[in-house]
């Protein structure tokens, strides 16, 4: 049997933490084999082979191995293409996409050559699973090489609609690229059924009887798998978080966000909200204390400080409208805080704020539950537009642009009576343990065996897609 071989932009550097990352991390502890990524260092040096880093590896149960980029190359393929174009179409905001044709150029020369960096490792055997949009062209150019070995796709984001697609520069590329892997996994059924729209508005595609689709003679399989977490782990450490965190704020006083600060994640619409929450709160004595975690990401990207600067104006208005000499009310953190730190707060707050104006699937959603004390847990407030509401549908759902519903859940989360609490609680946990992170690898990989093989006959004039 061969070896299982994960492919990500990002690595563990130190300690694994965060959703997907120990997940992997767990994957491969038990199942052994190779973890390829990007050094998160630039470097002009040594971008022709690859680099063992198992060396930083906690554990020698996987290799770890990274490949180079230049300064030129993160700033077009990490920061260009993959976080200046396909990010904001994947995630509807296809009006802060920067087109610009060395993104596009140097997107799929770093995909080329970590195609002939992984074709030089590979056995015949190993299995490849490739995650998310920074190698969408990486399977059909280890074909144009040769490689027949099963190759997987996770994609972690939403999958854009077909409109906002046709704003990439060869839209039709998307469904060439995703053909060539031997499974497509997306989070939600809404996501498969926006893949599905995009290949059947392509002539090429045939759907076969078994569900797959043949695109060009290679045969994929497309299923919906969503992503969980360690649910027994994230309740263990939430206990061991300090429980002095919020200071002197009433337990049900106490309300949380923790987002990486994206413009994805619906930042602003969050902090009006809240300020109109105060505006027109019904015991005016009441002094609710919102603290906002926001973990700074892409700082080298325009729409990214721009978002930062805006986010600071708001905070400091409401702060401004509202704070009395002994209260702040809304605690904009731009920092990141230790794991175990936001999972206690998640534990000792009475509301999780998780509003998203798009997103995959949102694993805080799913941590705020898994850390909650299931004999006094907080209310969830959960955007309609984060992939976790598809299934936690007993979380106070609200529409995140509308600052107006969102005051009105908060008002009505931190009211809710400890039987509601408990009613809502329990059946959003039982969507948490259902989806949890060794099932989700388990149920990837196991439907990845099964895909039909790719022969040589379906290569063997294979073009690359550009
Ligand atoms: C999202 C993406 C991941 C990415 C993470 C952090 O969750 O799906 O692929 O690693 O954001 O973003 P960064 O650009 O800092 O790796």
């Amino acid at each position: 049997m061969g070896r299982l071989i994960v492919v990500s932009n990002r690595v563990p550097t130190e300690n694994p933490s965060g959703g997907l990352v120990v997940a992997l991390h767990d994957v491969l502890m038990q199942r052994g084999g190779l973890w390829i990524g990007a050094d998160p260092q630039i470097c002009e040096e040594g971008r022709d082979r690859l680099h063992d880093m198992s060396d930083t590896n906690p554990d020698p149960a996987y290799r770890k191995l990274v490949f180079r980029l230049n300064a030129q190359e993160r700033r077009n393929y990490y920061e260009g293409f993959a976080n200046s174009v396909l990010w904001p179409v994947c995630h509807r905001r296809t009006d802060l996409v920067e087109m610009r044709s060395e993104y596009r150029a140097d997107y799929l020369a770093v995909n080329m050559r970590l195609a002939r960096l992984i074709a030089r490792e590979l056995g015949p055997d190993d299995q490849l699973w490739v995650h998310d949009y920074h190698f969408l062209p990486l399977a059909s150019m280890l074909r144009s090489l040769g490689v027949r070995n099963r190759i997987g796709f996770f994609l972690h984001i939403p999958f854009p609609n077909i409109t906002d697609l046709s704003v990439l520069p060869s839209p039709e590329n998307f469904a060439e690229w995703l053909s060539d892997f031997n499974l497509v996994g997306l989070q939600t059924r809404g996501d498969t059924a926006r893949c599905l729209e995009m290949f059947r508005a392509d002539r090429r595609a045939e759907f076969m009887r078994d569900g797959t689709i043949k695109f060009d003679d290679h045969v994929l399989t497309l299923g919906s798998f969503p992503i969980g977490i360690d649910v027994q782990g994230v309740n263990e450490a939430a206990r061991r978080g300090r429980s002095d965190r919020f200071g002197p704020v009433a337990p049900q006083d106490r309300i949380i966000g923790a987002d990486r600060l994206d413009y994805s994640k619906g930042l602003p619409q969050k902090f009006r909200a809240f300020g109109r929450y105060l505006d027109q709160r019904p015991q005016i004595e009441r002094r609710p204390t919102f603290t906002q975690i926001a973990a700074p990401s892409r700082g080298e990207v325009s729409a990214y400080k721009q978002i930062t600067r805006e986010l600071a104006q708001i905070s400091g208005e409401v702060n401004g409208a509202y704070s009395e000499l002994d209260w702040t009310p809304l605690r904009l953190i731009h920092r990141s805080v230790p794991r175990e730190d936001v999972l206690g707060l998640c534990r000792q707050a009475r509301v999780g704020l998780v509003t998203p104006l798009a997103d995959g699937m949102n694993l805080v959603a799913k941590e705020f539950i898994a850390a909650q004390n299931p004999q006094d847990p907080g209310v969830l407030i959960l955007s309609r537009f984060a992939g976790a509401a598809e299934d936690m549908t007993e979380a106070v759902q609200v529409n995140p642009h509308d600052v107006d519903e969102i005051a009105e859940a908060i008002s009505y989360a931190l009211a809710m009576p400890h039987g509601e609490r408990l009613r809502r609680y329990e059946a959003c946990a039982q969507v948490v343990w259902s989806t949890q992170i060794s099932t989700w690898a388990e149920r990837c990989l196991t439907r990845l065996a099964q895909c039909t093989p790719t022969l040589r006959s379906h290569i063997s004039n294979h073009r690359i897609a550009v």
